[in-house]
C-alpha cells in the first residue's frame, strides 16, 4: 500500500508512522512521500531526515478545490493509494474525499465524537471530563465524523492544563496510528454503516 501523509507542523505523528514503517511494524506499507501545506512545517525537515520525499503544495491564495486539485495530482503521481492526515489543519473538500473514498485516515485527539474540531484537548479540560483520548478515523464529508478505526483512552488529571492534557494524548497517538494503519493495511476488516468491523482472522 502506497502511502502519502499530509501535515502542517511539527509531524511527529507522521514520523511515529515512518518509524513503525521503517521497523516492520506496518507489513505492507510504503511511505512514497509527505506534503505539507505550510513551508515552514518542522516536520517536512524529519520526513526528508528519514529518507521520505517531502515536498510542499501551499494554499496561495486558490481556492480549496484548485489547491486540492494540485495535491491530489502530486499523490497520484507517486501512485499514492492512502493518505494519512497528521496534524493536517486544513478541511478537506467532498472533491478529495471522493477521490480517495474510503482511503483517507485521520487522527484527532479527542475521543469522538466528542470535541471534533480545533483545541480538542481545551475543550475536554474545559468540558470537566474525566478520560479522553485519540482517535483514528476515516475522513469522509462531516468534520471529523468518520468511521473510527481505533481509540486510545487516557485519564484527565485534576491538575491538568490543555498542553499537559494534549502531551498524554499525544503519547498515546504515536501507538495508535501505526495500530490503525497496520489494520487498514491489512485489509482485514470491512465498514459496516459507521462500523469498522475486524474479520474474524484476527
Ligand atoms: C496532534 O495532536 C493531532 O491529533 C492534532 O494535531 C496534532 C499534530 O501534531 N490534530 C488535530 O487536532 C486535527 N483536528 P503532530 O504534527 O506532532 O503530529
Amino acid at each position: 500500500m502506497n502511502v502519502g501523509i499530509l501535515i502542517s507542523g511539527r509531524g511527529s505523528n507522521m514520523t511515529a508512522l515512518a518509524d513503525a514503517v521503517a521497523e516492520g511494524r506496518v507489513p505492507g506499507a510504503r511511505i512514497r512521500l509527505v506534503v505539507s501545506d505550510k513551508p515552514q512545517a518542522a516536520g517536512l525537515e524529519a520526513a526528508r531526515a528519514r529518507g521520505i520525499e517531502a515536498a510542499v503544495v501551499e494554499r496561495r491564495g486558490r481556492t480549496r478545490e484548485e489547491h486540492e486539485r494540485e495535491l491530489i495530482g502530486v499523490l497520484r503521481a507517486r501512485s499514492v493509494e492512502l493518505v494519512c492526515l497528521a496534524g493536517y489543519m486544513r478541511l478537506l473538500s467532498p472533491c478529495f474525499v471522493g477521490e480517495f473514498r474510503g482511503r483517507v485516515l485521520n487522527i484527532h485527539p479527542s475521543l469522538l465524537p466528542a470535541f471534533p474540531g480545533l483545541d480538542a484537548q481545551r475543550q475536554a479540560v474545559e468540558h470537566g471530563v474525566r478520560v479522553s483520548g485519540c482517535t483514528v478515523h476515516f475522513v469522509d464529508e462531516t468534520l471529523d465524523g468518520g468511521p473510527i478505526v481505533i481509540q486510545r483512552a487516557v485519564p484527565v488529571l485534576d491538575s491538568d492544563t490543555p498542553d499537559a492534557l494534549a502531551a498524554r494524548i499525544l503519547f498515546e497517538e504515536h501507538r495508535a496510528y501505526p495500530e490503525a494503519l497496520a489494520l487498514v493495511c491489512s485489509g482485514d476488516y470491512r465498514v459496516e454503516g459507521r462500523r469498522v468491523v475486524r474479520s474474524s482472522r484476527q
